[in-house]
């Protein structure tokens, strides 16, 4: 797919330094004032007043859009959290992380990833073996970008988590960015809950058996969070990892299985 006639539209909301949301989407010139007119909606519907509401939009201009299917969606309905993040830390070793990698991970989203110990501006990047911290900056982290749903793909999706009684919009854009994440160059696997306090839920992705959720990651009221994206240090580039996470047009085009099961082990491997 060329992107001729497709724009990038985005939209971030702040109070302050605090960053209170974001959205984006890839859509033709027709959608592109419809879209605008719903993230402002969106950004101001937050329980703080955003004092800057920034929207962006960018001609795509010839740039090849790469069209995907979503990943394979599993909900794991465990207990608690300490079996969630048991059930998190089989999955990611099962996709190719080390044991230690993963508890580097766990540790630094429980205690907050940047420097500061608060949550970062986008993901960490871990080697998969050791769980070295490779993102050049700590506090910023890396951020995906520029990726949405087709309009078909989107209806389908949105069908399918509603059965699953999963209607929060969150959880169709977490699995937009997991399926892009699963395909960039060198990745193995993928962590994130949110540094929403409201928001439990998070998730292990994985280019082999998809993307898993698990509804309690961390305890309500706790503002720790973030993502991290493990990569495979032999076959790993910096600056072809970031170009592709950041610029990259992706649009995903067929939606996937999305399933439950109560034995997570058994359905992955
Ligand atoms: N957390 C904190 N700060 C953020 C942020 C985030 N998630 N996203 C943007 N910002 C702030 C930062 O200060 C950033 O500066 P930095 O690059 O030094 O960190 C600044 O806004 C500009 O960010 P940028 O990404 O250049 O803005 P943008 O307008 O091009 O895109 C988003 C903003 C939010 C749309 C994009 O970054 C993004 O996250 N897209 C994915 C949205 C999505 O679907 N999320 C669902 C995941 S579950
Ligand atoms: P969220 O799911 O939006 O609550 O985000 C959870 C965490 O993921 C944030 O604390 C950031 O560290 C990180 N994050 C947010 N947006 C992005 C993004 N676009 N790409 C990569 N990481 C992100």
């Amino acid at each position: 797919m060329k992107a001729a006639g497709l724009f990038s539209v985005r939209m971030r909301a702040a109070s302050g330094t605090r960053h209170l949301s974001g959205a984006e989407r890839i859509v033709p010139f027709g959608l592109v004032s419809a879209v605008l007119g719903q993230f402002f909606e969106r950004a101001w519907s937050k329980d703080l007043t955003p004092d800057e509401i920034v929207l962006t939009v960018e001609p795509l201009g010839d740039t090849a859009i790469q069209e995907r299917d979503a990943l394979p969606f599993l909900d794991v309905p465990a207990d608690g959290e300490a079996e969630c993040r048991k059930l998190a830390s089989i999955a990611l070793q099962g996709a190719g992380v080390s044991l230690a990698a993963a508890e580097e991970a766990f540790q630094a989203l429980e205690h907050g990833p940047s420097p500061e110990g608060s949550a970062m501006r986008g993901a960490m990047i871990m080697d998969s073996r050791t769980g070295e911290r490779m993102e050049p900056d700590r506090a910023r982290g890396i951020r995906v970008s520029r990726f949405d749903w087709s309009d078909e793909a989107s209806r389908r999706i949105t069908d399918e988590l509603n059965r699953l009684g999963l209607t929060h919009f969150r959880t169709r854009e977490a699995l937009a960015l997991a399926t892009k994440v699963a395909h960039a160059p060198g990745i193995v696997a993928e962590l994130c809950w949110s540094d929403d306090p409201d928001y439990t839920a998070g998730y292990v992705a994985s280019p082999g058996f998809g993307y898993v959720r698990l509804p309690l990651l961390k305890q309500q009221g706790k503002t720790g969070g973030g993502r991290a994206f493990f990569i495979d240090n032999r076959s790993f580039a910096l600056d072809a990892f970031t170009a592709y996470l950041t610029l990259q047009p992706v649009v995903i085009t067929k939606a996937g299985r999305c399933s439950r099961t109560t034995d997570m082990t058994i359905a992955l491997f």
